[in-house]
């Protein structure tokens, strides 16, 4: 059992509420492949977003046993329910009150669905907040510096890239040669003050809904033939992008933001059973991308989720030709775009 969630083995529960407004984020650096229980393959490194938020209330009450209710933008979703619900039952060696209380849950998130962002880190480290809150008030003695890390178990235990959402800024996941970061939670991460203020320009090739999963693709790295090579290459870009962001070298960040994005999705293209989340206007957008870098030697670069959108990224100084060109030149090529930036993480609400 995990020393963060040690002490509430013999506790009643009791009537409690907690509201949470969480983000998304980027990751640099890529989980991508699992070990162990919700345990990640190599290192990962993220930004964390401002606009793209989840506002989450739960609701706990004592009762008979356990109980999940979920309302997503004022209408009742079972699916998420009861995927809050197996989560909860997931953890009831360590939390056995959880199955004596009726949940209640209340969410919304300022971006519609089908943007293409996805809602899981927003939403279940929202959710790992709201719990954790409720932790702390059935043990209100507890060590406050532990309330982060604790948040952050718990939503990795629900939605792995969720727990490097609950830091505002970077924050990093997985064990590495840096002794703070571990597989259990996420750590936050300075950078160097140029590089603190980065926007995070969506543009949405496609919001429709993926045909495969993240959980798919993680598992599919289970019996794939480049694994190990592409664990050993994600831990050197982790290393080196930790070195470039506090160096403040927006180069060697963007050029490992690029290589990221498209191992994940060469992972895609040469797993056991072939698969692309890529469409024609993602390639067409990366190679505006170039063009421009080569013409105009401004530090715009692009990263890519499990998805077809670019998440365009560049240091505020050049927020306005960056801004304009995103704009006008690439925005023909998608549905949408969300001018995002980095952020100051979750708030209680
Ligand atoms: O947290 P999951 O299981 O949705 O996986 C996230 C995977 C990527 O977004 C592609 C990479 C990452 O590190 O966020």
């Amino acid at each position: 059992m995990s020393q963060l969630l040690s002490h509430f083995q013999d506790l009643e529960p009791t009537s409690f509420e907690s509201s949470w407004k969480s983000p998304a984020n980027i990751a640099f650096v890529k989980y991508w492949g699992k070990k162990g229980h919700q345990l990640p393959a190599n290192p990962s490194l993220s930004m964390t977003l401002n606009e793209c938020t989840t506002t989450t209330k739960t609701k706990f009450t004592p009762a008979e046993k356990l109980s999940v209710s979920l309302k997503l933008e004022g209408k009742t979703e079972e699916k998420f329910a009861l995927k809050i619900h197996n989560y909860l039952e997931s953890l009831l060696t360590e939390l056995p009150f959880l199955n004596k209380l009726q949940i209640e849950i209340e969410t919304s998130n300022t971006f519609p669905h089908g943007t293409g962002i996805a809602s899981s880190a927003s939403g279940l480290s929202a959710f790992a907040l709201t719990l954790t809150d409720y932790l702390k008030h059935l043990r209100p003695e507890e060590d406050e510096s532990i309330f982060l890390k604790r948040a952050s178990f718990l939503a990795r235990l629900a939605s792995g890239s969720a727990c490097r959402s609950v830091y505002g800024g970077f924050a990093c996941w997985g064990d590495s040669e840096m002794s703070e970061t571990t597989d259990k939670y996420a750590t936050a991460l300075s950078v160097h003050p140029e590089l603190a203020h980065l926007h995070d320009s969506v543009l949405v090739v496609s919001g429709k809904e993926k045909n495969v999963s993240s959980t798919a693709g993680h598992g599919r790295m289970g019996e794939h033939f480049f694994a190990n090579a592409r664990y050993a290459q994600a831990k050197y870009h982790f290393t080196k992008c930790v070195a470039a962001l506090k160096a403040g070298d927006m180069e060697a960040v963007g050029e490992i933001l690029e290589a990221e994005a498209l191992s994940l999705h060469a992972m895609m293209l040469t797993s056991p059973q072939v698969y692309t989340l890529l469409k024609p206007n993602t390639i067409a957008a990366m190679e505006r991308i170039w063009a421009f870098r080569r013409e105009t030697k401004l530090p715009l670069y692009f990263t890519l989720d499990a998805g077809p959108n670019l998440h365009l990224i560049y240091p505020d100084q050049f927020q306005h030709k960056i801004a304009t060109f995103i704009n006008h030149e690439l925005s023909p090529l998608g549905e949408k775009i969300i001018h995002d930036k980095v952020g100051e993480g979750p708030s209680r609400c």
